[in-house]
């Protein structure tokens, strides 16, 4: 369960779990405040810039009475050295929990072993959990169902993003396809993990090249950035490579009339995606992003209540 534990993946979550957390974030959208951080402070430890996460959390936690500390890693002793775990047996004596984004996963797990108090992984280079509970509330929220929904993802495979929302669908029963080019297919082990779960659920994972074979049928379009903060280095080489995975007008003529496009944002207008798309009937992608704010207040509640 999640009451007082960590949440640094999907996997952490069973689904009943899961569809609790997405009944509460529900209740918090119609009536935004709640209790369950009186008292208490959250430090926010952020390696990586970040709008959504940062300001979805800081209010999240400031409309359940709470209050927050935003920790730039670049200003923490972390940055002469000091170890993660270091600090994380000292903050655990000052505050009641962490929302971490680092680079490095083992960096999070590392945090996390020697927190004393839960850690929340607010992105990492290998998962980013809280984006795909809030991406999942959005199709449930858009299709009254997630059975039988198929989701198309089309571009990086070897991301964050696509990880956890590998883990999401597979969990609930939602069929996902990936369409990337060769040498950017998800992680060996994600892979591994979502289709156990997928055995579970009945939902069906598929790994493509063509987008247009993705998107054949899909109820909704999902795509992510070329270049993922950390691989700037590698911006021309992962444009080239990513060239014909545009999600545009062209691309969704292949899916379903009333498909649905989301984006976790920030977009990369021009590149993985075209403003007639983001900003068409289609898109979800600002709906996705606000409901990150509801279903954060939810998980906190399951951690806090
Ligand atoms: N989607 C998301 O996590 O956005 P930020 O990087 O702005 O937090
Ligand atoms: N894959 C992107 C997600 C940003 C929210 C990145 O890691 O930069």
């Amino acid at each position: 369960m999640l009451s007082g534990s960590d949440f640094l993946s999907v996997q952490d979550l069973e689904k009943r779990e899961v569809l609790e957390l997405f009944r509460r974030a529900a209740a918090f959208k119609r009536k935004p405040l709640g209790t369950c951080l009186r008292h208490k402070t959250i430090a926010m430890l952020f390696a990586k810039p970040s709008t959504r996460t940062r300001v979805s959390f800081e209010v999240a936690i400031s409309h359940l009475g709470g209050r927050d500390i935003y920790l730039s890693a670049g200003d923490l002793q972390v940055s002469r050295g000091e170890s993660l775990g270091d600090t994380a047996r000292v903050l655990s004596r000052y505050v009641d929990g962490i929302v971490a984004r680092l680079f490095k996963h083992e960096d999070l797990l590392a945090l996390a072993e020697y927190a004393a108090i839960p850690v929340i992984n607010g992105l990492t280079d290998l998962l980013h959990p809280c984006q795909a509970l809030a991406d999942l509330f959005t199709i449930q929220e858009t299709f009254r169902k997630l059975r039988g929904i198929r989701v198309a993802y089309i571009g990086d495979g070897n991301n964050n993003v696509t990880h956890s929302l590998m883990h999401a669908c597979t969990l609930l029963g939602v069929d996902l396809t990936i369409a990337c080019p060769d040498g950017y297919q998800p992680l060996e082990r994600v892979s591994r993990e979502a289709l156990q779960n997928a055995r579970s659920s009945g939902a069906e994972l598929r790994i493509v090249q063509d987008p247009r074979e993705a998107v054949k049928g899909a109820d909704v379009v999902y795509t992510d950035t070329w270049v993922s903060m950390g691989e700037e280095a590698e911006a021309r080489e992962r444009e080239q490579a990513f060239r014909g995975y545009q999600v545009n007008s062209r691309l969704l003529g292949y899916a379903r009339k009333q498909v649905k496009v989301m984006h976790d944002l920030p977009a990369h207008r021009g590149k993985e995606i075209t403003s007639e798309v983001m900003d068409g009937p289609a898109s979800l992608i600002f709906q996705q992003a606000e409901n990150r704010l509801h279903v954060e207040k939810a998980l906190l509640s399951l951690i806090y209540g």
